[in-house]
């Protein structure tokens, strides 16, 4: 039929037209669906570790800063995850036996890094950088909440797109002195008067962005 209808070139249109009649909205709810899945949204999401290691104990009771571990906060987009030889400055001597650590001995002879499972974790097509935040005095806790008290980590907050947008309107509350970015018991809401708000803001240069380009690039 459609022979007689179309000219001979149709005959490639026709499918490429079906097929993408049959993928686009395929893809349309793919989208949709990623974006507002709970698995982007996870507030509370707390997988088992490989290694039952305790942030209460190790930045809590030991007072470790974050940055002995999470060396490349202040510097680059991603917050390493420590390498098993920064355990094993203290693991060589402290429980060198303990079964607990067995995962990590284990690497440590092997060279295979520790599994540790991701919890943070935006979809690629958002773009986050902890640089751009812990130097302009937004500490840890205000997106991850008291993890110095946390035995297992979890994620505190939505890391949905209006989370970001909220503070990026209003970072007033979360501004802190960039000296006090891990310590997680600060509190700029309470410590902090407006003055000084607005001279930390005059000082690092702050007015956050909520242009679509700034996340999504
Ligand atoms: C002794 C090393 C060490 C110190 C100190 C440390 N961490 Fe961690 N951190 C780890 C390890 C190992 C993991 C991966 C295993 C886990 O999730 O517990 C991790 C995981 C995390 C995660 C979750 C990462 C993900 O997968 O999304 C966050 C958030 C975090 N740490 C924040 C902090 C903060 C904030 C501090 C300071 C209060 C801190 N850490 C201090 C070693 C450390
Ligand atoms: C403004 C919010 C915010 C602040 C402040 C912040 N984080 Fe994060 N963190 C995130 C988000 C969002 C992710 C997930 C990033 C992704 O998937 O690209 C994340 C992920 C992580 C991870 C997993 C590895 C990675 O980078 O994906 C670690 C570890 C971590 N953060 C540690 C810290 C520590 C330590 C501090 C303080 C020195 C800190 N974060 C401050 C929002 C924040
Ligand atoms: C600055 C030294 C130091 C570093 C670095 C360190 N730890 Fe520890 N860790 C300790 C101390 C101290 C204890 C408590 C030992 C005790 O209770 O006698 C401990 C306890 C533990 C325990 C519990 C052991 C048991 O038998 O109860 C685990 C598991 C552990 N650490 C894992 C890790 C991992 C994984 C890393 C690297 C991400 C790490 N530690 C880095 C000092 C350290
Ligand atoms: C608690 C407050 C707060 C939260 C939550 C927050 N931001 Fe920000 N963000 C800021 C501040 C403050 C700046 C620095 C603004 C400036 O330099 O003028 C910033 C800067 C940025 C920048 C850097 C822009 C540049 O010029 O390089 C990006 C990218 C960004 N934020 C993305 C995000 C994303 C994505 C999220 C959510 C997952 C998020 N932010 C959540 C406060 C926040
Ligand atoms: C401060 C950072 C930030 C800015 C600015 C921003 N977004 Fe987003 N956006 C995000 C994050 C983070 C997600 C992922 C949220 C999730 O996984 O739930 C997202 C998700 C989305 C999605 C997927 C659907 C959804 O809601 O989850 C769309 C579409 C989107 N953004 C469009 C935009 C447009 C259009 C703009 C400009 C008007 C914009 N975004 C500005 C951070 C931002």
């Amino acid at each position: 039929m459609s022979r007689f209808l179309f000219p001979r070139w149709s005959n490639l249109v026709l499918p490429t037209i079906i097929l993408a009649a049959l993928t686009i909205p395929v893809y349309a709810v793919f989208f949709v669906a990623y974006g507002f899945s709970p698995k982007t949204l996870e507030v509370g999401y707390q997988p088992k570790q490989p290694v039952p290691f305790s942030h209460a104990l190790h930045a809590g009771e030991l007072g470790m800063d974050c940055r002995y571990c999470h060396t490349s906060v202040e510097k680059a987009a991603h917050a390493s995850v420590p390498p098993t030889q920064t355990c094993m400055n203290c693991h060589t001597q402290i429980r060198p036996q303990s079964p607990k650590l067995a995962d990590v001995r284990e690497s440590y002879e092997t060279g295979l890094p520790v599994e540790w499972t991701r919890i943070h974790k935006l979809p690629d097509f958002a773009y986050f950088d902890h640089s751009a935040h812990v130097n302009r005095g937004i500490g840890c806790v205000s997106c991850h909440g008291r993890i110095d008290k946390m035995e297992v980590v979890y994620q505190k907050s939505a890391l949905s797109m209006g989370w970001c947008l909220e503070c990026h309107r209003n970072p007033d509350p979360n501004l802190r002195p960039v000296s006090e970015i891990t310590n997680l018991a600060y509190d700029g809401a309470t410590e902090l008067t407006q003055t000084e708000r607005d001279a930390l803001k005059k000082k690092y240069h702050i007015s956050p962005s909520e242009d679509c380009s700034t996340c999504h690039r």
